[in-house]
Order: C-alpha cells, then structure tokens, then sequence
C-alpha cells in the first residue's frame, strides 16, 4: 500500500502525465491499465521534451518498475519504437514490464479502424485510427492475439490465422497489402516477441508484491472518464474504460488496493474527435486557449476543439471515480482571459434544466450550458511556487471548482515543465 489511480476527468489531454512524473517520485511503480498508443503524454524535462503512447510516464525515473499492464492494447511496433527512441536519450529501460496477458494490435485493426471511420462517413468517431476498437473487439470476441502468443510460432501462427479468417469480407480492399500477408505478419510479429521478450511478466503478480510489501504504485490512467466506453458520450468514446474502476481490472489488483484517486482536470476544456462538447467555443476565446494551450494532439497533431471548463461533467467524473484529490493544470493559459466563465448547468432544448449530467445522448446532443463568471487576473503565473504567489483571482477560481464539485486540489500546474507545479500539501485519502 497505496495504491494510487490518476485518471483524467474531461475528454484527455488534459496532462495526466505531468502529474505521474510528479507522484512518481514516491513510488516504486507506475502501471498503465487501459488504452494504447491512442494516448499520447507529453513531459518537460530540463527542458527537453518526451513523448510517450504507451510507456508509462514514470519511466524517467531512474529505478521504478513501470508496467504495461493487461488491459493495455499494444501496438508492439510502436512500443520497440519508443523504447529504441528512449535507449538513444540514454533513458534507462530495464524496468519496463509488459504483461504477457495484454492484447496486441495486428496490421488488420489499424486498417480496420481507418476502413470503419471511412464507412461511417459524417457520423465519424474522429478515432485516432490507431487500431484500438477492433484490437478491442476481438478480444471481447476471444479473436485476440495475446502478448505470450508471441513466444510460441506455432499459436501464433494458428491465432493469427483464426482471427484473420472473419475479417476477409470487411479487409477486402486492403486484400493487396503485403501487411496482411498470414506468413510475413507471424515472422513480423515473431520478431517482436524476440525484442520483448525480456520485458514480459506476470506484471498483476508484480503489483502484488509492490503493494504487499507497502511500496506506492500508481495506476495511471489514458484518455478520460467521458470518453469512458459504458459513462462517456457514447459512441464518441473509446473503447476502454478510463475510469479508476477499470485500473483494478487492466492491472489486476483488487479494490481494496486502491486508496486515493486522482482527477487530473485542465483549468478550461478541451476535445479532439467528433462528439458532444456543450461548453466549446467557437469564437476568439477557444482560438486563444487552442493557441496558449499548444492544443494540438499529441498522437495525431489534429487541432482541439477548445471550451471553458464544465462543472457538469466535472461533477459527473468526481462521481463515477469518487475521486479523492484534483489536479488542475494549466491554470497559466487563462492568464488575460476576464471574465472566466465555468459552466454549472445546461439547458435542454426545452428549457429543462440539468444540474447533473444528461443520461440521454439527445440532451446532451443540444444541450446549452449556463455560466458563471470570475474576474480573471493579468501576468505570468507561470513562475509562481506556492498558492501564495497567485494572484487572488487565481486562487478565487480554483476554490470555485473546488467547492462546486467537493474534492480538494491537491496539484495546481501552471507551466508544461517539470517543475512548473504548485503542491498544495493536500493528500485526501
Ligand atoms: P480511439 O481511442 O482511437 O478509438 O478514438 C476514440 C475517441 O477517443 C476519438 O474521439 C479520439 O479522438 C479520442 N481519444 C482517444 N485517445 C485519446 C487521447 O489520448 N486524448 C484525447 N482523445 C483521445
């Protein structure tokens, strides 16, 4: 013990990695429980930048074991790819750990997914066309090609096969492509299985003995509670479950092993993909967050969709995680915004009114939120330490969501560096 779940509370990006590298200094272990390389996190260290898909962001500390955990979906290329990118930064990689139960993204869900979205036309998902639905899917289908498969050619071979035999009608127009080719896929993936090899474990294991022996491990969540696949804004969701729920499943632990969840939450909103967005803004205060807040993705550099922040959903999120701190970031983006406006209900297109998040997709599709407004504060925050450095707006604001949604913040970011953090001191259990 403790097991601690870090989970973003709006629609991703909103720098949950930040706030890992940050726990992760007291913790012997980091776990990714959920998603692929669909995620994408971004750390600032001694001012150089990393970019990471699918290994957990505490990687760049010397010492800790971070894992892949099973309910992770692994695009295996794109894993040996950053481990090579993190070997030539001279980051060591020794205590990376891959779950031999997590699920592996073949050739055929990257074209699945990108077949699937060109289908759906206008209703698109705006996936990140990374193959994580399918990859999903088939292992729900029990089509899945696990992470042990590929220390043994012969299952491999047979598994792939299997799961490419259902698939011939909907790969049709990818028929040519050599990716699909079932003897070039087993070697290719073969190869991979060599590669990693010394990093496969028995990783729930690995996690029992963390806890067990009274050492902290962080879950750390990707992607968002309202992008979760049974809460968020179905379908305009992916196909995990990003809520701290989920972490005892993907990492296999048990509930009792969690004892604080944090909600990492951006001062304002933000989403990429289609889907509903009631508090998106479309005029100069959404160019203006999109440009301070570099709000460009980090997987696929598509533009975010840019809103203020919605107390409705955050609400909803504290609710389905029950969380037990918050960390708001990017409160330095809102520096000459005045006022700040939070949304604190919505309106439905027949004047019904929404203090809690609408169940119906309908609502929510033409739901107007309705705002309460804060002074906003002038000047770089960018520099301050403390609470105490802030400017009284800025302290004003953050008691606001604070109070609103009853859970103390605990982190406040206010600069994309490693050290650009303020603590608050709170640690609620
Ligand atoms: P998928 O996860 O690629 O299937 O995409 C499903 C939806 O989730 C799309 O709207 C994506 O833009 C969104 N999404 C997936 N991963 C992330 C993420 O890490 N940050 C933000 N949005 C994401």
């Amino acid at each position: 013990m403790p097991g601690i779940v870090i989970i973003g509370t709006q629609w991703g990006d909103e720098g949950k990695g930040k706030i890992v590298d940050l726990l992760a200094r007291d913790a012997a272990m980091v776990v990714r429980f959920q998603g692929g390389n669909n995620a994408g996190h971004t750390i600032v260290r001694d001012g150089e930048e990393f970019k990471f898909h699918l290994i957990p962001s505490g990687i760049l500390h010397p010492g800790k074991t971070c894992v892949i955990g099973n309910g992770v979906v692994v695009d295996p290329s794109v894993l040996i790819g950053e481990l090579d990118g993190l070997r030539r930064r001279r980051v060591d990689v020794g205590g990376l750990r891959l779950s031999a139960n997590a699920h592996l993204i073949m050739p055929y869900h990257v074209m699945l997914d990108t077949a699937g979205e060109a289908k759906l036309g206008k209703l698109e998902i705006g996936t990140t066309k990374r193959g994580i639905g399918p990859c999903y899917a088939d292992k729900s289908a029990r089509l899945g090609i696990r992470v042990q498969d590929l220390l043994d050619p012969k299952i491999l071979r047979k598994k792939i096969a299997a799961a490419l035999e259902p698939k011939q009608q909907l790969l049709r127009p990818f028929a040519r492509d050599p990716k699909l080719d079932l003897h070039a896929m087993t070697e290719e993936y073969l190869s991979y299985g060599h590669r990693l090899e010394p990093h496969i474990a028995d990783t729930s294991r690995l996690c029992w003995d963390a806890l067990d022996s009274d050492q902290t491990v962080l879950f750390e969540g990707a992607q968002a509670a309202m992008l979760d696949l049974d809460h968020g804004t179905y379908p305009f969701v992916t196909s995990s479950n990003p809520i701290a729920g989920a972490a005892c499943v993907g990492a296999g632990v048990g509930p009792t092993d969690i004892d604080e969840v944090w909600g990492v939450c951006k001062a304002y909103a933000t989403r990429v993909g289609a889907g509903p967005f009631p508090s998106e803004l479309t005029d100069e205060v959404g160019v203006h967050l999109r440009d301070r807040g570099h709000e460009f993705g980090t997987t696929t550099g598509r533009e975010r969709r840019c809103g203020w922040l919605d107390l409705v959903a955050l609400r909803y999120a504290t609710r389905l995680n029950r969380l037990s701190t918050l960390a708001i970031t990017k409160l330095d983006v809102l520096s000459g915004l005045d006022p700040l406006r939070v949304a604190v209900r919505y309106r439905g297109s027949e004047g019904a009114v929404f203090e809690e998040f609408p169940y119906h997709q309908s609502i929510l599709h033409s739901a107007k939120p309705e705002y309460e407004d804060y002074p906003g504060w002038e000047g770089d925050i960018s520099g301050c330490r403390s609470e105490a450095d802030l400017p009284a707006e800025a302290r004003d604001y953050l008691a606001a969501i604070s109070d609103n949604v009853g859970v103390a913040v605990g982190v406040i970011g206010v600069g994309p560096g490693r050290e650009q953090v303020i603590s608050t001191g709170v640690r609620a259990g």
